[in-house]
């Protein structure tokens, strides 16, 4: 069945008080208002995994995700983390092609390939991310880079395999500007995605495939997104850094 998730990608922000503080707030007030049955997953700093991993570990429905991982097994990768190190220290996902990777660390899809694989090898979930830019979308390419995208990274993978990972659209101009997509422009992609998902893999896989919005959502508008047949939960930055916001986007979901 496909599942609903909202997810937290914390980036590189908080101490570490702040964040023991963020994750025992979100469980104890989801625990306390939350009635449905959404799933949640913290993405801390590395730094961090092992803190909140400890926090959350008897929290049912809760998860931790790392925010990358290196495509290599091990060796001379100085600065990098690997998806055993990952999985040592308890997390069960990681996000994968994030735009900022894709921005600022030159990460492209045949690099996210190799890092989607290595993560299936060591059984993380990969949350893939994609999203065009603003450019992008006004030269009308908004379905073709995420095409591209999708079928760059993923379709390589067996159906077994596909069939793990979690996708994220988050459209590049909607990250941390305060401009949401509107809940047509969202549907229409994640139905677009679906689509392409259905046409590679068939329909079974494509129902079940879990597709989060990321881009400036926030808890007065994660009911109107949320509600679309296609958009299964989101990818919250910004608004995962306060508890209370991120109880409220949680309870935006059935
Ligand atoms: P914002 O919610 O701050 O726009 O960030 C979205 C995001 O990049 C989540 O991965």
């Amino acid at each position: 069945m496909r599942k609903k998730i909202a997810a937290g990608n914390w980036k590189m922000n908080l101490s570490p008080k702040e964040a023991q503080a963020l994750t025992s707030e979100v469980i104890t007030m989801a625990q306390a208002e939350y009635t449905g049955h959404a799933e949640v997953i913290f993405a801390p700093p590395f730094p961090y995994l092992s803190m909140v991993h400890h926090l959350m570990k008897e929290a049912k429905g809760f998860h931790l995700a790392a925010q990358t991982l290196h495509e290599a097994e091990s060796g001379a990768y100085t600065g990098e983390t690997s998806a055993a190190m990952i999985v040592a220290v308890g997390a069960t996902h990681v996000l994968i092609g994030h735009s900022e990777r894709r921005q600022y660390f030159g990460e492209g899809n045949d690099l996210l390939a190799k890092k989607v694989d290595q993560a299936l090898k060591h059984g993380l979930v990969p949350v893939y991310c994609l999203g065009e830019t603003l450019e992008e979308r006004e030269a009308g390419e908004t379905l073709s880079v995420n095409r591209e995208q999708l079928a760059g990274g993923l379709f390589h993978l067996s159906a077994e395999d596909f069939s793990k990972v979690i996708l994220a659209y988050e459209p590049v101009w909607a990250i941390g500007t305060g401009k949401t997509a509107s809940p047509e422009q969202a549907q229409e992609v994640h139905a677009f995605l679906r689509a392409e998902v259905r046409a590679q893999y068939g329909e079974e896989i494509a129902e079940n495939c879990t597709i989060l919005y990321g881009g400036s959502v926030k808890p007065d508008n994660a009911k109107e997104l949320f509600s679309n047949p296609d958009i299964d939960g989101g990818l919250v930055g910004g608004a995962s850094l306060k508890s209370r916001d991120f109880t409220e986007i949680l309870k935006a979901l059935p």
